[in-house]
């Protein structure tokens, strides 16, 4: 069951480069690459203020001008939206601290604080009530994942609470990891240095439970992805078009596809499995898309398969090519016949003649 906590204030973390997500990235700050539909984060601001929350400080940096003409003041999300930008990047720790100055919050409130990169069905105001009840400095949310080695490694006692925290660490002594929503109590933010470059994971975190702080656990395993890779990115999408994970965001209903105004799906081509088909964007009879993110005004040309992709905005895949786990930039052009694989990225604007990459084992 959801349930909401009144009035809270929240920091969302925006300001990575998304390095994993290129050539995605180069233009766009991946919390504002569209996903089933919206930019990214419109799950996020919809999701925090289902459970309470009505403002939000943006902590920016990287293409930090890009966020406000698209979310504005936030009143048409039913949010108060505050943008504070990093001259220099933060680091995680730093970027809380600098947004920190904007809340208006008293220093035993709690304030929600979110990476701008995670899709997760677990339920908020149940993470804050047991911040709240056990008095916490910080109570981190931690799901279970397969290879833990990529995330924050962070163990627990019995009584739920955070052991220690290894960020990234090649040995993890257990699948539990951060998934990258905290509750803080505001004055802990107030306590990290200002003006510096300080990591949550790696510094704030370790620093609280060294001082025997309580830093606590909310595990939860109910839908959680970080979508930081093209893979994953691609996955989130998919999800949310399939209903696999319910977002009040979402621009139409579940189903195998979504067409965004403009789309143009030909009833000969075969569109399937949580496919977003941009604004305008063309497939043609006898196409096939399977998976995938079709951004704005792209084209797939008849007989073309397109499978767990990205086709970026202007891209053109033609007749007979074959992409599966690839990223197309913007405006690029896969050529007839070509048959790309195995998480390869075509940069924008860049054209591939015909035949020009082909996998199959007979040539
Ligand atoms: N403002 C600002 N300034 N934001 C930043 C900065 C910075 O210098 N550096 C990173 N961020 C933001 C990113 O935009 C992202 O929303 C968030 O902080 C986390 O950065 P990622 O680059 O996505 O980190 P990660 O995915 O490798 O690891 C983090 O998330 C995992 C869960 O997905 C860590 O928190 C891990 O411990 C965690 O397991
Ligand atoms: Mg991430």
């Amino acid at each position: 069951m959801e349930s909401s906590s009144p009035d809270l204030e929240a920091i969302l973390l925006v300001g990575g480069q998304g390095t994993r997500l290129r050539p995605l990235t180069l233009g766009t700050p991946k919390p504002l690459l569209p996903t089933a539909g919206v930019p990214f984060l419109a799950h996020q601001l919809a999701k925090a203020r289902a459970y309470g929350v009505r403002r939000i400080v943006f902590a920016t940096s990287y293409r930090a001008s890009m966020f406000e003409p698209v979310f504005g003041d936030g009143s048409d999300f039913g949010l108060e939206l505050v943008y504070i930008t990093e001259e220099t990047p933060l680091g995680t720790g730093g970027a809380i601290r600098n947004a920190g100055r904007a809340l208006t919050c008293g220093p035993d409130d709690p304030v929600l604080v979110l990476n701008g990169d995670i899709l997760s069905g677990h339920d908020i105001g149940a993470q804050v009530r047991l911040h709240l009840d056990r008095s916490a400095a910080v109570t981190l949310h931690l799901t279970e994942v397969d290879d833990p080695s990529r995330f924050g490694c962070v163990p627990t006692d019995d009584s739920g609470r955070v052991t220690a925290f290894l960020e990234k660490t090649p040995n993890p002594v257990t699948n539990r990891i951060n998934a990258g929503c905290y509750v803080f109590t505001r004055s802990v933010i107030d306590s990290i240095p200002a003006g510096q470059v300080v990591s949550v994971e790696r510094e704030t975190f370790p620093g609280l439970i060294a001082e025997d702080r309580p830093v606590l656990a909310y595990i939860d395993r109910t839908y959680w992805l970080d979508v930081g890779t093209p893979a994953a990115y691609v996955q989130g999408s998919r999800d949310l078009v399939l209903g696999r994970l319910a977002s009040p965001a979402m621009p139409g209903s579940p189903g195998e596809y979504l067409a965004l105004p403009g789309a143009m799906v030909s009833p000969e081509a075969k569109v399937h499995g949580g496919t977003a088909v941009g604004a305008r964007s063309v497939v043609e009879a006898g196409a096939g898309v399977v998976g995938s993110v079709l951004l704005d005004d792209c084209v797939i040309e008849a007989g073309a398969t397109v499978v767990d992709s990205v086709i970026g905005n202007g891209a053109r895949v033609c007749p007979g090519a074959v992409v599966r786990d690839a990223v197309i930039g913007d405006r690029a052009v896969v050529g007839p016949g070509n048959e790309l694989q195995a998480g390869i990225r075509i940069w924008p604007g860049v054209e591939l003649g015909e035949c020009a990459v082909r996998y199959s084992s007979d040539i």
